[in-house]
């Protein structure tokens, strides 16, 4: 049975929520469940913004056989194929052999790929500012590479001054009946959730994101339409803010995020003693165990922090496994402009520092603490002092933030 919601007098929200998917693209754990969101505009024509994942599919055709009636689909604007959009595409079109498929060159051979079908004959190739005209309605397209894959577009309606946005501006979570960021408590509650959908996601794209949100700057935007969670027509320079400031790698917290990896608990004190004795010295601090805490969180707070703590055991003469896997999700992320220091322990041949290092180093603007504390099984007197020295340069080039 269908499950739309009115976005403004013609515009309807089609999509549908998940809450059964463990894992979105198979890494990054969705607790709250994850909302694919589609766009119906009911104009003189008729004009489907994406589609959905398969598994809301039901409820998306649900939507748009009660929403159109009976008739025509006109259009079907293809913003982005990754499949928790594009899944359905195959079947709105055998569904509808009238509607036209708008998209940019490269997401028409994306089409190709994913179905093995050829719509070229039917399809309306769109490039940087190309426009359609639904009757009321004028859009004009965005062309948006790399936010999150090269042939995204995102789409401006001129006439309500909507930004269909594609990939940008989501949050991971399930609608649960709100429709709009302005029904719920979006900066007390969703803020993590907009931030560890963008940092894993679309992290690795900062340069590509300031780039389109430079674009959108020249317009005059009143309500953002993303493809996932929250449609926001309130607060909007809050969220953009936001969104400056993760795609320029600026950190949000002037203070520490430690993250360690401990066997036996013994760099695990190392990582608490460090929070207490920066908390001594007024420092903001955060502390996660890799082991326990899922890395898409971790990389989200790295995001957040400006300063961090690696902490690790050696293990087979490497990094222990949970932290390599951050840190390469760092490194893969593009995680830029951080201060760093390490700590390492091993009984017998501690290396994890060094290993550490070489991984991070190669990031844009990441400075090292120049100490590294080296713990042999346990924290001693010498080391313990050395915990408190590394305490000292933390805070000192916090405070100079
Ligand atoms: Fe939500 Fe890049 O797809």
């Amino acid at each position: 049975m269908y499950c739309y919601r009115k976005v403004r007098d013609d515009i309807y929200w089609v999509g549908g929520n998940d809450r059964r998917l463990a894992m979105f693209e198979g890494i990054y754990s969705v607790p709250d469940g994850v909302s694919y969101n589609s766009y119906l505009v009911l104009d003189d024509k008729t004009v489907l913004f994406d589609t959905v994942d398969r598994a809301v599919s039901e409820v998306f055709f649900d939507n748009l056989n009660a929403l159109l009636g009976t008739r025509a689909l006109d259009y079907l604007v293809v913003q982005h194929m990754e499949p928790d959009h594009s899944a359905t595409i195959a079947r709105v079109l055998e569904k509808h052999p009238e509607t036209k498929v708008v998209c940019s060159r490269m997401a028409l051979g994306m089409i190709k790929q994913f179905f093995d079908t050829d719509i070229t004959a039917r399809t309306e190739i769109v490039a940087e500012g190309s426009t359609l005209s639904s009757g009321k309605h004028e859009f004009v397209f965005v062309t948006a590479p790399m936010v999150h894959w090269p042939e995204v577009i995102v789409t401006y309606d001129k006439t309500d001054k909507i930004l269909f946005s594609a990939d940008a501006f989501g949050t991971f979570g399930a609608l649960n009946g709100a429709l709009f960021a302005d029904e719920v408590d979006f900066y007390n509650d969703y803020t993590s959730e907009a931030r560890r959908y963008y940092t894993n996601i679309v992290g690795k794209y900062g340069q590509q994101v300031q780039a389109l949100l430079k674009k959108a700057s020249g317009l005059d935007i009143q309500m953002i339409c993303p493809l996932h969670g929250f449609v926001h027509r309130s607060d909007l320079g809050k969220f953009i803010e936001l969104y400056d400031k993760w795609s320029s790698y600026t950190p949000e917290v002037n203070g520490v995020m430690i993250a360690y990896a401990s066997v036996y608990g013994n760099t695990a004190n190392a990582a608490d003693i460090l929070a207490c004795e920066l908390r001594e010295r007024g420092i903001k601090t955060t502390v996660f165990d890799v082991s326990v805490t899922p890395a898409s969180d971790i990389v989200s707070e790295a995001f957040r922090y400006s300063h961090l703590v690696f902490a690790s055991t050696t293990y087979n003469t490497g990094i222990f496994i949970a932290m390599e896997d951050l840190l390469r999700d760092i490194a893969q992320h593009n995680l830029s402009n951080r201060t760093i220091a390490i700590i390492e322990n091993g009984s017998w041949s501690p290396s994890s520092g060094k290993q550490m290092k070489a991984i991070l180093e190669p990031l844009p603007g990441m400075r090292f603490i120049e100490n590294t504390v080296t713990i042999k099984s346990a924290l001693n007197t010498v080391t313990r002092a050395g915990i408190a020295e590394i305490a000292d340069e933390l805070a000192k080039s916090v405070k100079a933030q």
